[in-house]
């Protein structure tokens, strides 16, 4: 009887052991709950974060943390990809709901933030980099002169996006299907800026001097 015992006690110590062992490997919140929670992600932004233009899906590697996060709640509550024109925005929606809670997408957006980030290939043509520096200036405030963001303003840093998706997110913010959704504070910060760009030329310019920064 006795022998029963311990030995069950040795069975619930060791199971014990191993499961605190598990959730020490793998904290709620960690970049390495992340990292499995990422799984899901990948079909359209791809194991690396590089992303699938013809999904729609742009890269994601090297976005900050915190603006991962801020996306994945707008996204999550509807400020984000509810517009009934935003189609690529309409396919992220339901991914980010499948997150459980704020703590799943703190994790995923800590493991976003470790892919590396490199700069894509451009694939717009005919913009004048020129031009576009001149266009720039004004959003040099908030995304800073070498385009690496403010955290404080909730800016994002373009360099290493996808010019293709920049575009998207620049005609977006102009025909209102993102930065005018109630309580979307940063967007409606960034819309008017994307109305300082007068036409599709004056957009193809400014993200030719994007393309022209650094990583
Ligand atoms: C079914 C395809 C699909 C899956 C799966 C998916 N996404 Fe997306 N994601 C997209 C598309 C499409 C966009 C572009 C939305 C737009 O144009 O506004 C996007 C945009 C994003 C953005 C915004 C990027 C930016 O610069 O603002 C983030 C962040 C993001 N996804 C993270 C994730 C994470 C994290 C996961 C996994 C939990 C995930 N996505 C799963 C398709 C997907
Ligand atoms: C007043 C500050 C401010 C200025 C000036 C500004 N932006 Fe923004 N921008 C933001 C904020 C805040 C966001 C994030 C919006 C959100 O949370 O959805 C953003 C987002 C963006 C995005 C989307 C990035 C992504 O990954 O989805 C692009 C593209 C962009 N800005 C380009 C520009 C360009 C080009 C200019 C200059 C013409 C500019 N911004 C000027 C604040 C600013």
């Amino acid at each position: 009887m006795l022998r029963i015992q311990s030995l069950l006690l040795m069975v619930l110590s060791v199971s014990l052991l191993v499961l605190t062992g598990c959730m020490e490997k793998h904290p709620a919140g960690s970049k390495e709950a992340g990292e499995v929670l990422f799984a899901a992600c990948v079909p359209c932004h791809a194991a690396d974060g590089s992303g699938k233009a013809h999904l729609g899906a742009p890269r994601i590697a090297g976005l900050q943390d915190w603006y991962v996060k801020e996306q994945l709640h707008k996204f999550r509550d509807g400020r984000r990809g509810a517009h009934p024109d935003d189609a690529p925005g309409l396919r992220m929606r339901p991914m980010a709901r499948a997150l459980s809670g704020p703590q799943d997408v703190d994790a995923v957006a800590a493991y976003v933030a470790t892919l590396p980030k490199a700069k894509p290939a451009a694939t717009l043509t005919g913009g004048d980099p020129a031009k576009g520096a001149a266009a720039y200036t004004v959003c040099v405030a908030c995304h800073g002169a070498a385009g690496e963001g403010n955290e404080l303003l909730g800016s994002p840093s373009l360099t290493g996006a996808n010019d293709w998706y920049l575009k998207t997110q620049l005609h977006n913010f102009r025909s209102r299907i993102r930065g005018a959704a109630d309580g979307d504070i940063r967007g409606a910060q960034m819309a008017p800026m994307a109305m300082t760009l007068a036409d599709d030329q004056a957009i193809l310019d400014v993200l030719a001097h994007i393309q022209s920064l650094g990583n």
